[in-house]
């Protein structure tokens, strides 16, 4: 291992394994919620069956959305009566629009999915303070997936995940019923996390390993996914961390980025062991474009505003690539 390496894996590895294991999954960053961790599920069940799960996608999304205006108002002390009173009598002056417009659409006799509005209002989970959300409410989605994902033909996928912690996002891709159609690898450089992912699913595939030092032969994986990985690395294992993906992918890759932003060149901030740096979304996807490959780059605020009318994003500086090596 590199020096770097030694350092990203002793950072990560000093935190206790209960924090590992829970930390990236509450609050905001809860995947089922998680707007960067909706979309590489849709994008994996996309995959599977393209457009089959258009506007189940587009559903999935809004409830992240309205379920993180709730949880927001809630940790600022916002009463869940109080918040389900003014729903109620729609009041605009404190209720978002496409909040107001959502629970209207969920009291509809045919809307096809359930109200989770009032359950998250009027729910409360003993085992929970009272800023959080109930389980009930937050697997609202992971119970419709699963219905849908059941029936199907169970064709497969190789998927490798880069940096996977404690299983954070591979917990829910089980829970939504997307696994068994995955032949799926996890990849993690802290021993800490990977044996806890280890202790949650014994018999998937989760190693310790370096994305800067994998012996993965190329092209050995159909689709790649990461989470929350490249603004952490120095630019010189950044470009390599980059370039490994793209040998291991065969055939596509969506990253999530939480420090992105639009114009110039990255900015890198070192921090303790290792980095923070707040990176260009456009010199991603040129570096990715410089290789051939085509880019889909999706700023998570505006086109979760163009495409679920919300106003904005918990993390304004968050964006995703898609990056498709046989367009
Ligand atoms: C901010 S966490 C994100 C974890 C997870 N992807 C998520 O979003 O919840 C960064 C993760 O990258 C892992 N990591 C750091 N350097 C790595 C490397 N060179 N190769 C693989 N994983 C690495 C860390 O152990 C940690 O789990």
């Amino acid at each position: 291992m590199t020096p770097e390496e030694d350092n990203l894996r002793s950072s990560w590895d000093s935190y206790p394994s209960e924090y590992l294991d829970g930390y990236l999954i509450q609050g905001v960053e809860d995947p089922r919620i998680n707007a960067q961790s909706i979309l590489t599920r849709a994008w994996l069940s996309d995959t599977l069956y393209p457009g089959r799960f258009d506007a189940l996608i587009t559903e999935e999304l809004r409830f992240g959305a309205v379920l993180t205006w709730i949880l927001r108002q809630l940790e600022q002390g916002a009463g869940r009566a109080e918040l389900h009173d003014a729903i109620l009598s729609g009041d605009t002056q404190r209720i978002p629009e496409f909040l107001c417009a959502t629970y209207a659409w969920l009291q509809g006799e045919a809307c096809p999915i359930p109200d989770y509005l009032t359950t998250v209002l009027s729910c409360l989970d003993p085992d929970r303070p009272n800023g959080c959300l109930s389980d009930l409410a937050l697997d609202t989605f992971m119970t419709i997936w699963s219905e849908q994902l059941a029936s199907l033909s169970r064709g497969t996928i190789s998927v490798l995940e880069v940096a996977c912690g404690s299983a954070n996002d591979y917990r829910f891709v089980a829970q939504c019923g997307l696994a068994p159609f995955l032949r799926y690898t996890g990849l993690d450089i802290a021993v800490g996390n990977i044996t806890n992912a280890q202790h949650r699913f014994p018999n998937v595939d989760f190693r310790v390993g370096s994305i800067l030092g994998t012996e993965l032969p190329d092209s050995s994986c159909d689709y790649l996914f990461c989470h929350d990985l490249i603004e952490h690395l120095s630019p010189a294992a950044m470009e390599r961390a980059l370039e490994e993906m793209l040998r291991i992918a065969r055939r596509e890759m969506i990253l999530h980025f939480f420090n992105g932003k639009r114009n110039g060149v990255h900015e890198i901030v070192p921090v303790r062991k290792y980095y923070r740096n707040r990176l260009s979304m456009e010199k991603i996807a040129a570096f990715f474009e410089g290789q051939g490959t085509h880019v889909t780059c999706l700023e998570m605020a505006p086109w979760l505003r163009e495409k679920i009318g919300v106003p904005g994003y918990h993390n304004p500086n968050a964006f995703s690539v898609i990056v498709d090596r046989y367009p």
